[in-house]
């Protein structure tokens, strides 16, 4: 092992050719010739493989026929320009190694394609698959567009704590955390909670957001970005239970700010996934969905729409679509409304703000109507809601009156209040579900296939 490992994106570029060099990775496929065999190898740095030619007379040559699809080698050769279509470099073995076989008999992954629910099944195997590949390594550089897009802005990144006392959203959907013994878990509620680990009721964080705002008062601009948590029982597409969220919080920023935020730093992101990943990103034009660079070509190239709520709902009352649920003022957005709007009515990202206030969090900014807050959702083809974000109620009585109207334990807010009380300032954020940004740029469908190890409803594998 002691020579410098080649990867196979450096090898594909020639990098150390003329050189030894040594490269390592798993078999995906081997042919044999008369008096040698040609292996292709990935090691996940890339999504094409590289070819190598072993000669039968190689040291190390008579482990070849046993390297089946999967088996892990090491390789050491020299490369040279590949007179093959496709490829510029490809290895001329000198010596060959097995670090790992891999049955073929047993191995789940053939060189043919597997369904996706297949594949989840073999969570643990998935990623050395060119779709899985692909997926993370383009999730990868999302997330550090992420941080380039934050750190150039002058966002401080904080860490806002995933266990909490407190429910952001208020919709009663959080995990509990507890490290009471089955006995000590019987007691009355009360009781129960007093001998907890906390000395209270502690949960999953559904949202960074009210950590976040008394940092964003603090320093101005913060984003949070990590994992939230959600006991939804809804078994849909783009629900899971366990996901990560990015939170900017703005201090002296209002409604338009907001939604100038959310257009800006998805169109950054969905460049980034186009023009900077793109042998990946091609990988899902290819095979999963041919409309995504006219998709995306309209997110990158055209403002977004921005619609306040009770537009949308005359739109919607118009429609010539069958819609499930109802719409009508005061009624939540559906997904089915959310994607008529942003698919078929407009065909490009829709903002829709102002929205009721009964049907949107307690956090969120009155607005003078008495009706309506200033939240938005920015809402995209092919997913629905992708951010939602919003004002918040930075005057305190009309926050206290909130929180009472809406029978919250104004206790455990006092923190939060504090920071109406001493120094408040207009402010804004808004959350971004990272993987249905994933499912954007991939064209992938399934909440499930742009996470390694997902967490679903009845699903708690890997
Ligand atoms: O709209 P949500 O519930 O907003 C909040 O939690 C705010 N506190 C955020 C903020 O203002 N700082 O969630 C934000 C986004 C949604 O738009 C969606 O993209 C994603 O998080 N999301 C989920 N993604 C996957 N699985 C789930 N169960 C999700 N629930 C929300
Ligand atoms: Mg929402």
């Amino acid at each position: 092992m002691s020579m410098r490992r080649t990867t196979v994106q450096a090898a594909l570029k020639g990098v150390g050719s003329g050189a030894e060099a040594r490269v390592m990775g798993w078999v995906r496929t081997r042919r044999d010739a008369k008096g040698f065999s040609f292996l292709e190898i990935n090691d996940g740095s890339c999504l094409t493989n590289l070819q190598v030619i072993v000669d039968a007379g190689v040291q190390g040559a008579d482990v070849l026929k046993d390297l089946g699809t999967g088996a892990a080698v090491a390789v050491t050769g020299e490369l040279v320009p590949s007179p093959g279509k496709g490829q510029r470099f490809e290895l001329r073995a000198t010596g060959l190694e097995l670090l790992g076989a891999a049955d073929p008999e047993a191995y789940p992954l053939q060189k043919k394609r597997h369904s996706d629910e297949f594949l989840r099944t073999i969570a643990h195997l998935r990623p050395r698959t060119n779709k899985y590949g692909a997926m993370l390594r383009l999730r990868s550089a999302l997330g550090q567009a992420v941080h380039a897009f934050f750190a150039a802005r002058g966002f401080a990144w904080v860490q806002t704590p995933i266990i909490t006392g407190s429910d952001c959203e208020g919709a009663g959907e959080m995990f509990r955390v507890t490290a009471l013994s089955d006995a000590e878990a019987c007691l009355p509620p009360g009781e129960r909670a007093a001998r907890d680990f906390f000395g209270k009721d502690a949960y999953l964080t559904v949202s960074g957001q009210l950590s976040a705002e008394p940092l964003a008062l603090a320093l101005g601009q913060v984003y949070t970005f990590g994992p939230t948590f959600r006991a939804e029982h809804s078994d849909t597409s783009r629900h899971a239970a366990e996901f990560w969220m990015l939170e900017p919080e703005m201090a002296f920023a209002d409604l338009d700010d907001d939604m100038d935020l959310g257009e800006a730093l998805l169109k950054h992101l969905v460049g980034v996934a186009v023009n900077d990943c793109a042998e990946d990103f091609g990988l899902f034009v290819k095979y999963v969905d041919p409309s995504l660079p006219e998709t995306l070509g309209a997110i990158l190239e055209q403002p977004f729409v921005r619609l306040p709520y009770a537009e949308a709902v005359d739109i919607l009352s118009r429609a010539e679509a069958k819609f499930q649920f109802p719409v009508g003022f005061g009624c939540d957005l559906q997904s089915e409304h959310e994607r008529y709007l942003t698919e078929k009515h407009f065909k490009r990202p829709v903002v829709v703000y102002d929205y009721p206030k009964e049907i949107k969090a307690f956090y969120m900014r009155q607005n003078d109507d008495g009706q309506t807050v200033a939240a938005m959702d920015v809402l995209v083809p092919g997913i629905g809601e992708i951010i939602g974000g919003s004002a918040r109620e930075e005057r305190l009585d009309v926050l206290t009156a909130r929180i009472r109207e809406l029978s919250l334990p104004m206790e455990s807010y006092w923190w939060y209040l504090d920071t109406r009380r001493f120094g408040t300032v207009p402010h804004a954020g808004f959350g971004l579900g990272f993987e249905r940004l994933v499912m954007l740029v991939t064209g992938i469908g399934n909440i499930r296939d742009v996470m390694a190890f997902a967490r679903t409803w009845r699903h708690l594998e890997f």
